[in-house]
């Protein structure tokens, strides 16, 4: 038996919002492992990752929302079956693990829609992304230190970036898992939302990146997450020079021109 796609991709139709025409160009991943509540095992990743590459090759596409099949998860770790078996040498030898430096490669801005448990590698995926929007259901944690590991795919760094040293020390060496308003007041979530609205908050808000001039867009994600990165001062000058390049788009040409000529700008994606 096939084991079938882990990872479903689609393009749903623009979700209506706000101010403009709808815009295209926003693609849905679902996690489809509902079953092991969407545990991420090696294979599941790889095929993720490919996934996004295609995406973030594709022109027509501006923004991805990433979610989990069902209501009960978006991902309830790393799959601890596959794990069980690893040794240090088996991992050192697999190449498994540089998928998460593939994702962290990813230009697209990357929405996670969250319900119900986003547990270690969950919780990591969710981090990986550019944005998070979570369900009032949705419960965040790194349990590893109960299983006798720790993160082991940025949960270390990304969590501390995001809420604190002090908040990260807990709920690592505890295990303990928070609820989306912990961490929404924490930091690490972008909105919480009704459960049965989750996604679609989530496609609005990836409505609203993909009406922006893809370029700058992409410039921007860059330039945030060279400020995790680097001294203030390497940081102010890359985007200095991120800012300048912007200039010789034709995006630029479009965005200021519509301004003076009071009208709605038309991208052309470079
Ligand atoms: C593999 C998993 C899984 C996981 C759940 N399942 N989480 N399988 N890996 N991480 C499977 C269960 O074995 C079970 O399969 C089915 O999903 C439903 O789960 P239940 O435990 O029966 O559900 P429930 O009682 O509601 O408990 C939900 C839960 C619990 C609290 C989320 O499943 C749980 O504690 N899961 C593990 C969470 C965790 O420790 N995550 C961190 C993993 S380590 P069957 O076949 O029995 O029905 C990690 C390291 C990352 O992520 C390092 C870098 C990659």
């Amino acid at each position: 038996m096939s084991p079938g796609p882990l990872v479903r991709v689609a393009f749903p139709a623009p979700a209506p919002f706000g101010q403009g025409p709808p815009p295209g160009g926003v693609a849905l991943l679902t996690i489809d492992r509902p079953e092991a509540l969407n545990a991420v095992s090696f294979a599941l990743l790889a095929e993720l990752v490919a996934a996004l590459r295609a995406l973030d090759a594709d022109r027509a596409c501006h923004c991805a929302v990433l979610t989990g099949a069902g209501s009960r998860a978006f991902a309830a770790g790393a799959d601890i079956r596959e794990l069980a078996g690893q040794t240090p040498e088996s991992l050192r030898a697999g190449d498994d693990f540089e998928r998460w430096d593939e994702l962290r490669a990813i230009g697209l801005p990357i929405i996670a829609a969250v319900r119900g448990y986003a547990l270690g590698g969950g919780c990591e995926l969710a981090m990986a992304c550019d944005l998070i929007v979570a369900g009032e259901d949705a419960q965040f944690g790194q349990p590893e230190i109960k299983l006798g590991v720790i993160p082991g795919a940025g949960g270390t760094q990304r969590l501390t970036r995001a809420i604190g040293k002090a908040r990260a020390m807990e709920l690592i060496l505890t295990g303990r898992s928070i609820s989306a308003r912990e961490a929404a007041a924490a930091g690490l979530v972008n909105l919480v939302v009704p459960a049965e609205e989750t996604l679609d908050r989530a496609l609005q808000l990836a409505g609203q990146i993909a009406a922006m001039p893809p370029i700058a867009v992409r410039s921007a994600k860059a330039m945030i997450n060279r400020a995790a990165e680097t001294s203030l001062t390497d940081g102010l000058a890359d985007e200095r020079q991120a800012f300048f390049d912007l200039f010789a788009t034709a995006d630029k040409a479009e965005g200021m021109a519509a301004f003076a000529e009071k009208r709605a700008p038309t991208w052309q994606g470079r």
